[in-house]
């Protein structure tokens, strides 16, 4: 456990697409779902659900499921024996919510990756996904909406976070190394 302050710990936060192939104890997964049960949802209504995959044979499959780091890819997906160890599939229930749940799952999804993050786990936040395939994998019901998946696992890179300058595109140096621009506080503070 990691003892840095919030604010620290979320701009320590960067995405990760190189796992070590260790084991992540079932009780820190729980304490991830923990995280996400107690974060904000309008109308107090948590329609959000989870299917935590942490099944060898089942965590090998979703990796056929799920892509990476569009602007860069190939060169963005984990290799072999960097792949994630644990995957949360995060679902809406639409009995409880028919519609109008995103940002609820923002909110949880977030939760989860600082939470992670504090534990030492690098986490993906991944969307594109082929969600008929993971439907049928788990045999999720219908009325579940497979909104996105998060994969996770001990950080087996690092990231840097910097300034924008033209592009807000991430890219690899020389060194292989990833970089993510942020843009420029001025540039988002649009009134004062
Ligand atoms: C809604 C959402 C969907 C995303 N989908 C993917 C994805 O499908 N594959 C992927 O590799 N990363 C995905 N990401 C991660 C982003 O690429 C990443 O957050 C962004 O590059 C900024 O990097 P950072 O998280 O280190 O700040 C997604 C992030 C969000 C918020």
């Amino acid at each position: 456990m990691i003892t840095i302050n919030t604010y620290e710990l979320i701009l320590k936060r960067r995405t990760i697409r190189k796992f070590k192939q260790i084991k992540i104890e079932p009780s820190i997964l729980t304490k991830l779902i923990n995280a996400a049960r107690h974060a904000p949802s309008a109308s107090n209504l948590q329609p959000v659900k989870y299917i935590i995959v942490d099944d060898d044979e089942k965590v090998k499959e979703m990796f056929k499921y799920v892509r990476w780091a569009g602007y860069i890819a190939p060169e963005g997906n984990p290799k072999e024996g960097e792949e994630p160890v644990v995957y949360i599939i995060v679902l809406a229930d639409t009995r409880i919510r028919k519609s109008g749940y995103e940002l609820d799952i923002g909110a949880a999804i977030q939760n989860i990756l600082l939470t992670a993050e504090e534990e030492g786990i690098g986490t993906c936040w991944i969307g594109s996904v082929d969600r008929d395939a993971v439907r049928k994998l788990f045999n999720i019901e219908d009325y579940l909406v497979i909104n996105s998946v998060i994969a996770l696992g001990y950080k087996g890179e690092e990231p840097i976070v910097e300034e924008m300058v033209d592009s807000i595109k991430y890219y690899k140096d020389e060194k292989g190394v990833l970089h993510v621009p942020k843009r420029k506080l001025e540039d988002i503070i649009v009134k004062k």
